[in-house]
């Protein structure tokens, strides 16, 4: 079963789908992760997608395609929350034809306001060694400008600088937003207010999330 975790640039996909998944054991497939993980590796896709990430733009949907069906794959017959895909309605219809076990459940729709997403983002760190995630405000790292997790040392992800994130926040309004109407066309749209503290969303998600189990 698949439940796409949606929501702006900033919005805490990546932060509560890490909790949902110490939690609940579920699986979190972010294509934003498997595309930086791919530029790593310094693959041939790593290197055809690198050039959209930095400029905050969509990457083509043709690469999308190949790294979602791997990580479908990868966690074949495990709950898995999908964060950063469907990003366009082209993205959400491909989701749909999959069928089978990658049937989408629910769209969980992580709503947070324009201010709070820019002041997320422009505080955001992040470990260059394992990834872990960080605000300098709202959740700082344990040891200065050193991971928590492993010591490694954190930076700013490419594109949260603030001329990139002007351009995902207006691709987000463009072409991510008619993906909200798509699932609520299918009646499987649900809202979360996700402007409050961590704990609280989560406590809310949580709990939609069981739902789901129970209908
Ligand atoms: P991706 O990595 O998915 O980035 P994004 O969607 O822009 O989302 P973010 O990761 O920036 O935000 P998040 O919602 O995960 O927030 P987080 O939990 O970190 O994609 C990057 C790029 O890859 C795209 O721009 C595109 O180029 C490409 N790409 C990926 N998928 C694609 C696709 N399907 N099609 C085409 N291209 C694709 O939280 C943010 C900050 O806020 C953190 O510092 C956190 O500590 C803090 N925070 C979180 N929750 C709270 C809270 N409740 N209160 C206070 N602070 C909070
Ligand atoms: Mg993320």
């Amino acid at each position: 079963m698949i439940i796409v975790l949606s929501g702006a640039p900033g919005a805490g996909k990546g932060t509560q789908a890490d909790l949902l998944v110490s939690d609940q054991g579920y699986r979190k497939v972010s294509t934003g992760d498997a595309l930086r993980n791919q530029i790593k590796a310094k693959s041939a896709l790593g290197l055809e997608a690198e050039g959209y990430m930095k400029e905050g733009k969509l990457v083509p949907d043709h690469l999308l395609f190949k790294v979602l069906t791997a990580e479908l794959e990868a966690n074949k017959g495990r709950t898995i929350l999908l964060d950063g895909y469907p990003r366009n309605v082209n993205q959400a219809k491909t989701l749909a034809n999959l069928g089978g076990e990658s049937q989408v459940r629910a769209c969980v729709h992580l709503d947070v306001g324009q201010v709070e997403l820019v002041a997320r983002l422009s505080g955001r760190r992040v470990c260059g060694a394992c990834g872990a995630s960080y605000h300098v405000e709202y959740a700082p790292p344990g040891d200065g400008d050193k991971c928590t997790k492993c010591g490694g040392g954190v930076v700013q992800r490419p594109d949260d600088a603030a001329d990139k994130v002007a351009v995902r926040l207006d691709v987000y309004q463009r072409e991510t937003m008619p993906v909200l109407d798509f699932y609520m066309g299918a009646g499987i749209y649900k809202r979360v207010d996700g402007a409050r503290e961590t704990n609280i969303v989560f406590g809310d998600l949580k709990k939609v999330i069981e739902g789901l189990a129970k209908a």
